[in-house]
This record gives C-alpha cells, sequence and structure tokens, in this order.
C-alpha cells in the first residue's frame, strides 16, 4: 500500500476525461488501495483516479465515517444510469483548497459500476452517498465541483486560490474534513 499525492485545482490533469478501465487486473486493484489508503488519510470521503493523476474510470468511496471500511465503495466505470429529484448540498473536495459551496444535484441515483472482483453492481443511493457519487463521477469526465457553479463564484474562487498560494496560508482542516 502507499500513499498518492492528491493533485489540486488548477492541475491540468484534473480536467482530463478519464478513460474506461479495460481490464480489471493486479495493477488496478493496487490503485483502488491506495487510493482508499490515500482518501483516508486525506482525509475524505471519496477519491477518483484522476486526483491522484490517473486519467482512468475509478472512484473509491466510504461515507460511514462511523465506522470506517464497513461501507467502502470501490467502482470501476461507474455510471449515473438514473437520476430522480434535486438536492442543493454543501460541497468540497479534497483538489479545492479552502472552499465549500451548495451544488445542485440529483437527490437519488442508480449507478451502475463494476467491482475490483469483476462483478457488476447496481447501487441505489441518496443523502450523502448519492452526492458524493455524482461528485466522483464528475471527476472522471474532468468536472470539479467549482465548474458547477456560477462564473462569478468561480472567479472569486480563483481570486482567493492566488492569495491563499500567494500568503501560502496553510489550508483549514475543517475544509480538507469536508473533502470529496
Ligand atoms: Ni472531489
Amino acid at each position: 500500500m502507499a500513499l498518492r499525492e492528491i493533485l489540486t485545482f488548477p492541475s491540468p490533469e484534473l480536467k482530463k476525461k478519464s478513460v474506461d478501465v479495460a481490464n480489471i487486473d493486479g495493477r488496478i486493484d493496487q490503485l483502488a488501495t491506495d487510493m482508499v489508503e490515500t482518501m483516508y488519510d486525506a482525509p475524505g470521503v471519496g477519491l477518483a483516479a484522476p486526483q491522484v493523476g490517473v486519467a482512468e474510470r475509478m472512484i473509491v468511496l466510504d461515507v460511514n465515517t462511523e465506522e470506517p471500511g464497513k461501507d467502502l465503495l470501490k467502482l470501476i466505470n461507474p455510471v449515473v444510469a438514473e437520476g430522480r429529484g434535486s438536492v442543493l448540498w454543501e460541497e468540497g473536495c479534497l483538489s479545492v483548497i479552502d472552499y465549500t459551496a451548495e451544488v445542485k444535484r440529483s437527490a437519488e441515483v442508480l449507478v451502475r459500476a463494476w467491482t475490483v472482483d469483476q462483478k457488476e453492481i447496481e447501487i441505489e443511493a441518496d443523502g450523502l452517498l448519492a452526492v458524493a457519487l455524482q461528485h466522483e463521477i464528475d471527476h472522471l469526465d474532468g468536472k470539479l465541483f467549482i465548474d458547477r457553479l456560477s462564473s462569478l463564484k468561480r472567479d472569486l474562487y480563483k481570486r482567493k486560490l492566488k492569495k491563499i498560494l500567494r500568503d501560502e496560508i496553510p489550508p483549514r482542516e475543517a475544509s480538507r474534513s469536508a473533502g470529496i
């Protein structure tokens, strides 16, 4: 197992559209293991492969912070098959330093994916899991939650980030812990 570096905005790697995983092999199993370790270490409740510089369609999630590992998901080639209703959710991201904002998402989703054991599965989700699934699948399409905000809000964040980077203010732990 190994921790991988989490890339942050504006890394161009985060804007790439990821390709489908063609073979669920030892390399993919290792990547999943590393991503899980990196997610828990951050700490975060979700992580997508492009966030660690791998442009392939794999995500890991664990929204059960009470019992880590119990509801851990490692999903390959995940697709939102259905979405119902809408919800506004305050999102953060491990790749977006020191910022959270409300994003509109489907309230309930049906996601189809493959597991590392090569089984095809369906997940019905609402609440944080539904939001996290949509957020992580967005990463696979090169999209961050700030790309879903108005251009005004996004520009405000870009200015704030410049100031953070110039002043070398360490990112607040609070915002890292909200990371998906
Ligand atoms: Ni994220």
